[in-house]
């Protein structure tokens, strides 16, 4: 079947295809019900269904012959090793672990928050929230404490894994004292703190509190899997949303798996027993979907790699663990791409490896530049595949199905949709847009399993952010446009969120934290166009009347408070002292049209700016630091 007619079915019939889908998981009690649409805009899928997701992950694998075939390969260039876990051998470590939790007295629906460098226990640690039921919610490393608090606070874990410290380029993380000053902050405490402790920088425990991973499987009987409802969740995942407040993504156990288990054959094209590699962080939706869950419960090999595409130790890293691990798949981000075709524009690097196994690169998380794409595909001489998903989603919403048919590749477009997504892009009065209009990209409910079915604690908030603009939609925050051979063009959000290398982050939640400045009056914060990370955040502060001090002064403590307030991930390094914010008649502030001015395309003065003069103060401001570039 071509991928037009799986398409359509999917969408004409979506019961029987997921049912049928539902086929590639082990069930403790198989589903009767595929989807129960009794309570829209709220949809359940396998409302009666009951599994196992690290069963479906392992325990499956170690029982139906793949015991001794690697699971796990941890390469980190960072620290010189490389560890390698069979499927029988990361089972029983997960088994282990999952008993030291229970231990701990975590139960079947507690939370667990996960704040860990890229290490194998902090898969170990997801997968052992599976085994016993309990819902992790991993935060990235390069977040502070103050955001970890707020995950803290929303959350509410028995218990934090963590780890002494990771390993950035010429610097320590300090992960242990970052998470103390979160629970300083934050109002609710987690009765214990596992702290895995790494030789690079060893971290002084709280008594009474933490433990060490090492005393904390000391003697901890193995658990096995809890059967749990299907539309249990497995996790939540904090994400930016328009305000400083992130928005806490609830991921099923049983949609999902269908979902990810369905997606390595027919969107990657792997089978079983393949070598596949997400060069991401187990702390973004990549790292949860393809570091960790989708290529496991496929039966593959997953390589969990602790570095950068350059300087760890040069842009050669990434083709040196294909050749040495056999990677057949590679999910990045485009701006690695963009990082290693700086370092190494001839590709001279990638002469030097054996990439005969390699068989496809697939890039998401940020818009794709045709330049970067082309590039990739001249030098690795394989399919080269843009798709679109978000956090929300778990999986991808538009990309060239690879596992089931190969569809030309337009460079600058993901491509068309996948199975279960009814994409449509719609006009301000929710009309649907011919081909070729650019709108708001929005997906017909219900949504394919895998997908977010709602947010922690926050029902209202779901409805409000993302099904209330356009009823009987899900509104993905995106513009663009479907071309009239069906490809969808991602063209920008609609929000206020940027994506910075790859990493996404809020605009607002920048401005809440630049707003605090007490010499601050007035702020705003736009993403600019940057040629290796896609986006970078540019801070605007007018100053409270009477205030003397140097605007370099102010800039360097605005710079400072976001780094120490939202972390380095925020990558907030530039902003500018102004008079005053260009704002419509009725007060809003004009951001779309500074950012055009940073970028320096044309715009057309807005016809509701209150005073047109105020746009030449902003393009000096701008020229000052250095936009437009070039
Ligand atoms: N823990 C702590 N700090 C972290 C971190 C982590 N897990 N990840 C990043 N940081 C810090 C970095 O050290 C850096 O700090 P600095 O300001 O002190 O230098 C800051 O956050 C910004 O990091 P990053 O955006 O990664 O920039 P970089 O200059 O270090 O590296 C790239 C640039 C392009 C090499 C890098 O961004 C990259 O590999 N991107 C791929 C993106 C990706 O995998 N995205 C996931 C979605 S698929
Ligand atoms: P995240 O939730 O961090 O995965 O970010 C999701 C957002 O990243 C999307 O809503 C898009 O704005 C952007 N994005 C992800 N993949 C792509 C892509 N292939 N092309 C364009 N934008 C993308």
């Amino acid at each position: 079947m071509g991928y037009r007619e799986v398409y359509e079915r999917s969408l004409a019939d979506p019961e029987g295809f997921w049912g049928e889908a539902a086929g590639g998981i082990d069930w403790d009690r198989a589903p009767q019900t595929v989807l129960d649409d009794s309570t829209p805009p709220f949809y359940r899928w396998f409302p009666d269904g009951q599994l196992n997701t690290c069963y479906n992950a392992l325990d499956r694998h170690v029982d139906g012959g793949r015991a001794d075939q690697l699971a796990l390969v941890y390469d980190s260039p960072v620290t010189g090793e490389v560890r390698r876990y069979t499927f029988r051998e990361l089972r029983d470590e997960v088994a282990t672990f999952a008993g030291a939790l229970r231990r701990l007295g975590v139960e079947r629906g507690d939370r667990v928050i996960i704040y860990m460098p890229m290490v194998p226990e902090a898969a170990i640690a997801m997968l052992a929230c599976a085994r016993i039921g309990a819902i992790h919610s991993v935060v990235f490393g390069g977040f502070a404490s103050n955001e970890l608090a707020a995950r803290i606070d929303d959350a509410t874990p028995r218990v934090i894994v963590s780890a002494s410290c990771g390993i950035e380029p010429g610097r320590f993380v300090d992960y242990k004292s970052l998470l103390d000053g979160a629970i300083d902050i934050a109002a609710h405490t987690p009765e214990c703190c596992v702290v895995l402790q790494r030789p690079q920088l060893e971290a002084p425990l709280t008594p009474g509190r933490d433990s060490t991973w090492r005393e904390a499987v000391d003697g901890a009987p193995p658990a096995d899997c809890v059967p749990v409802a299907a539309t249990d969740p497995l996790y939540i995942l904090y994400t930016s949303g328009t305000t400083g407040e992130p928005k806490g993504i609830v991921r099923d156990n049983g949609g999902h798996a269908v979902a990810l288990n369905w997606s390595m054959r027919n969107i990657y094209g792997v089978d079983p027993g393949e070598v596949y590699w997400a060069a991401s962080d187990v702390g973004w939706v990549v790292g949860h979907s393809y570091i960790v869950y989708a290529p496991l419960i496929n039966g593959n090999t997953t390589v969990l790699f602790e570095g950068k595409p350059v300087g760890t130790p040069d842009p050669g890293t990434f083709w040196r663990v294909i050749s040495d691990h056999g990677v057949g798949v590679l999910f990045t981000a485009p701006t690695a791409f963009r990082a290693i075709r700086r370092e190494d524009p001839e590709a001279e690097h990638v002469r030097k490896h054996d990439l005969s196994g390699f068989k496809a690169l697939f890039l998401a998380g940020e818009r794709c530049d045709p330049d970067t794409l082309e590039w990739a595909q001249t030098t690795l001489k394989v399919p080269v595949i843009d798709h679109w998903w978000q956090t929300e989603t778990g999986w991808p919403a538009c990309a060239n199905p690879l596992g089931i048919e190969l569809l030309p590749v337009k460079p600058g477009s993901p491509t068309v949709p996948v199975p279960g997504y009814d994409i449509r892009v719609l006009d301000e009065d929710g009309e649907e847009l011919p081909d070729g209009e650019i709108g708001a990209i929005v997906i017909k409910l219900p949504l394919p399993p895998g997908t977010l079915p709602t947010l922690w604690n926050a029902d209202d908030r779901y409805l409000a952010a993302y099904l209330e603009r356009f009823p009987g939609h899900y509104l993905t925050g995106d513009a663009g446009v479907v071309d009239t051979d069906g490809y969808l063009h991602v063209l920008s959000r609609v929000d206020d969120i940027i994506n910075v290398a790859g990493h996404r982050l809020s605009t607002g939640a920048m401005e809440e934290v630049l707003a605090a400045h007490p010499d601050v009056a007035e702020c705003a914060v736009i993403g600019v166009a940057d040629e290796l990370k896609g986006q970078l955040p540019v801070g605007f502060v007018v100053l409270q009347a009477g205030v003397e001090r140097p605007s370099a002064e102010i800039v360097d403590e605005v710079v400072a408070m976001v780094r120490e307030r939202i972390g380095p991930v925020a990558a907030f390094r530039r902003a500018v002292v102004v008079d005053r914010l260009p704002k419509t008649r009725s007060g809003k502030v004009l951001r779309a049209t500074m950012r055009q001015i940073a970028d320096g395309v044309e715009f057309k003065v807005p016809a509701t700016i209150d005073d047109t003069a105020i746009l030449d103060e902003i393009t000096a401001a701008l020229a000052g630091i250095g936009y437009p570039p070039g």
